[in-house]
């Protein structure tokens, strides 16, 4: 027998930064090639770079605020990997390479295949964020040309937000934690196999909320 529970594992302000941050990145990829290959759009597109980079800096601000101040899922311990789950890690990595066809270890909150690498995009955009306000006017800082480094880092934020967007549908495709609306609507749906009788010799259960938990 089967019995599904939605959990609550992104607080709404997590989710508020993770979109804060999400969406600007979007347009800050495209304008910021809009920049570099169409002369005759360059000016209209740094406008917009303009925007969505405050857009970015705010989300920023406010996904670094949680990792001190927030809890749970948003606090920085959470983005810390767990040698515990390098087993799970590895499922991850089977899941990849069959394309989706062997089964998805179960989590609570970030996956923890990825856990390593949020930590270094958010310092990465940090790093992109700097580099973008100063370089203006301050184009070199201690011994590094801004500009290079602004244009450096683009393609690696263009490649990890390939990556996750393509991994977040399949985990939401072939897994049944409904991933992607749980980013919008802050639940996770867990899917629990109950004993045919509450006695059954040898299985234990554990609360819901200890679900993935370490
Ligand atoms: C995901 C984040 C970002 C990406 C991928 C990105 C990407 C780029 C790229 C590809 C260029 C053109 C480089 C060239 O062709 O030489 C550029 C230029 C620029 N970016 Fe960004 N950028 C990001 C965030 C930001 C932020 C947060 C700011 C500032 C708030 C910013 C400010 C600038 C400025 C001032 C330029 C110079 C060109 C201009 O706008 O006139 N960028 N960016
Ligand atoms: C628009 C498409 C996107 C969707 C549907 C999406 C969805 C998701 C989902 C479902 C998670 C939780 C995944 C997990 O189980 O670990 C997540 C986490 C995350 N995503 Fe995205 N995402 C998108 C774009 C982006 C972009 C462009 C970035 C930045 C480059 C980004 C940065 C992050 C980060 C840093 C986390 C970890 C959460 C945290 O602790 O802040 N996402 N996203």
């Amino acid at each position: 027998m089967e019995r599904i529970q939605r959990v609550r594992v992104w607080s709404a302000g997590l989710r508020l930064a993770h979109w804060l941050i999400a969406l600007p990145v979007l347009v800050l990829l495209a304008t910021g090639w809009l920049i570099g290959v169409a002369p005759s759009l360059a000016a209209a597109a740094s406008d917009v770079h303009g925007v969505a980079g405050f857009a970015l800096t705010l989300g920023l601000a406010l996904r670094l605020y949680l990792l001190l101040a927030g809890s749970g899922a948003a606090h920085w311990r959470a983005l810390v990997p767990a040698p515990g789950d390098l087993g799970k890690a590895g499922m991850m990595l089977r899941f990849y390479l069959s394309l989706g066809r062997t089964p998805l270890p179960r989590w609570y909150s970030h996956n923890p295949l990825w856990v390593p690498l949020y930590a270094l995009i958010l310092l990465i955009l940090v790093a992109q964020s700097a580099t973008g306000l100063l370089m203006e006017h301050r184009p070199l800082l201690a011994g590094f040309y801004l500009p290079a480094v602004h244009a450096f880092l683009a393609p690696v934020i263009l490649a990890f937000s390939a990556l996750h967007i393509v991994a977040v549908v399949l985990h939401d495709a072939r897994g049944t934690s409904s991933d992607v609306s749980a980013m919008i609507n802050g639940h996770r749906i867990f899917v629990i196999e109950k004993p045919q009788t509450p006695a059954q010799a040898g299985i234990q259960s554990i609360p819901i909320e200890r679900i993935g938990k370490r």
